[in-house]
């Protein structure tokens, strides 16, 4: 489903380059879980924003589903990821002046997604929170909404980038859940995370150092 034929991205800045991806080839198989491992630095998120058509790399060639998108003008990715790609943030990124539902209806491709939004977010055990407002939710119910969020198009492909990493143990266990059964109903995921709590639902675990992917 994804091919990643020698991608490299390199940050250019006036104190100098880095190359956050080094030459990286990777085939993601349509269905698979992914985990992806990796230090502070090795380029884990990079990865995942090109994954998600975020990023353009500078050089290399990914293919999503048959498309190739990094030769694709702007607006064309926009739509690739908007109806193809669920992307959960590590910090939420939940918008502070909408309440739950509306955090997740901003991101359908519908014009009216209410009862949609309602159905996934009262499976996520939020429908008694659907007027909330971020502050007043609690760190597992801002990661549920932003869960929701990305679900609501029904995307093929889910990225999380540390989806649990201000979760206690409990609620990472349910957000990892969550992802599983996306998962199981056929849905691609590839997940960046220190936690372990994913492994045991992953069929694959990748380690990213210094841009490249080695042996762990
Ligand atoms: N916009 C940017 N400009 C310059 N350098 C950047 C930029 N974004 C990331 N980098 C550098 O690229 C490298 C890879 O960054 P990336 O965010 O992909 O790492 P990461 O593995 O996600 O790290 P962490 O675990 O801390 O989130 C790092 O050395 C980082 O400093
Ligand atoms: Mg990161």
């Amino acid at each position: 489903m994804i091919e990643l034929k020698n991608i490299s991205k390199i940050y250019r800045s006036k104190k100098g380059e880095v190359r956050a991806l080094d030459n990286v080839s990777l085939n993601i198989k349509e269905g698979e879980f992914l985990v992806v491992r990796g230090a502070s630095g090795s380029g884990k998120t990079t990865l995942l924003l090109t994954l998600g058509a975020m990023l353009k790399p500078d050089k290399g060639t990914l293919i999503i589903d048959g498309e190739v998108i990094n030769g694709m003008t702007e607006s064309e990715r926009n739509h690739f990821r908007a109806s193809k790609v669920g992307f959960v943030f590590q910090m939420f990124h939940l918008l502070p002046y909408l309440n739950v539902i509306e955090n997740v209806k901003i991101a359908s491709l519908k014009k009216d997604a209410d009862a949609e939004a309602e159905k996934l977010l009262t499976e996520f055990g939020l429908g008694d929170r659907l007027t909330h407002k971020p502050y007043a939710l609690s760190a597992g119910e801002k990661q549920r909404t932003a869960v929701a969020r990305a679900l609501i198009n029904n995307p093929k492909l889910l990225l999380a980038d540390e989806p649990t990493g201000n979760l206690d143990p409990d609620n990472a266990q349910e957000i990892m859940k969550s992802f599983s059964a996306f998962h199981k109903k056929g849905g691609t995921v590839v997940v960046v995370t220190h936690g372990t709590e994913a492994d045991k639902f992953s069929d694959r675990i990748i380690h990213l150092k210094d841009g490249k992917i080695v042996d762990a």
